[in-house]
């Protein structure tokens, strides 16, 4: 379902992604792992068609390789990107709407989407009208997931969603993505929570300084020395 093969990326003139290959099949929950300034969001936002590759190919699902965001939306893919992005201003129901119309353009299925996500996301449903800046952090998380959702994207591409949440939300957030995986959604799951990832993740790859170190079975990679190495020394 996504398919990088040989991608690099630079900031200027400055090399970021080298020559990074990583494949998602469908029906995976794949997680992709790596300190801080690693190049995690960099190669989401490539993935996503916000970064042009300087060499090498994104394939996402059967269309054509490097697409912009739009087209890449359209083919079914939900996005929640670092920092959850809500347009702050806006309320919980019109971030839902964007979210919508990015995969299923204005289609009229919005009322039954929203439907769906209340009974996921009781909490979401309670909130609907309040202007997103306002939630807290564990609220906007779930919103964030909950407009990457409401298009039923066959694929979800995820960016440290866990990022900033107590504990107790983190759990709740790895059962729900485990959930949706088991109903059939393909994930790419980006984490610097290794431990979490590698428990619902079936395999990983690991990034350092731009390229890929390390790519397993997530039981293998729990014992790894380059992920104990890069994680915990
Ligand atoms: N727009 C940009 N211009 C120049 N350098 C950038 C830009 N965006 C990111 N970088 C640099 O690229 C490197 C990788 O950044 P990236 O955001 O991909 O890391 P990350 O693995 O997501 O880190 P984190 O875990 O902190 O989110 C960092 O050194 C960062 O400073
Ligand atoms: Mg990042």
């Amino acid at each position: 379902m996504i398919e990088l093969n040989g991608v690099s990326t630079r900031y200027g003139s400055v090399p970021m992604l080298r020559d990074v290959s990583l494949r998602v099949g469908a029906g995976e929950l794949v997680c992709l792992l790596g300190p801080n300034g690693a190049g995690k969001t960099t190669l989401f936002k490539t993935v996503a068609g916000l970064i042009r590759p300087t060499a090498g190919a994104v394939q996402i699902m059967d269309a054509a390789p490097n697409l912009r965001t739009e087209r890449i939306a359209r083919l079914g893919v939900g996005f929640v990107p670092e920092n959850r992005r809500l347009f702050a201003g806006l309320t919980v129901a019109q971030n839902l709407r964007l979210g919508y119309e990015a995969v299923c353009g204005s289609g009229s299925g919005f009322a039954g989407g929203l439907q769906e996500i209340g009974r996921l996301f009781p909490r979401v449903q309670e909130r609907l009208d309040q202007v997103a800046g306002t939630l807290s952090g564990g609220e906007q998380a779930m919103v964030a997931l909950a407009r990457a959702l409401i298009g039923r994207p066959k694929l979800l591409i995820m960016d440290e969603p866990s990022l900033g949440l107590a504990p107790k939300l983190i759990s709740e957030y790895f059962r729900i993505v485990k959930r949706l995986h088991a109903d059939g959604a393909t994930v790419l799951l980006i984490e610097q929570n290794a431990e979490m990832a590698l428990r619902i993740a079936q395999r990983g790859y690991v990034l350092s300084r731009g390229a890929v170190v390390a790519a397993d079975a997530a039981a293998a990679l729990r014992q790894s020395s380059v992920v104990r190495h890069l994680y915990f020394s």
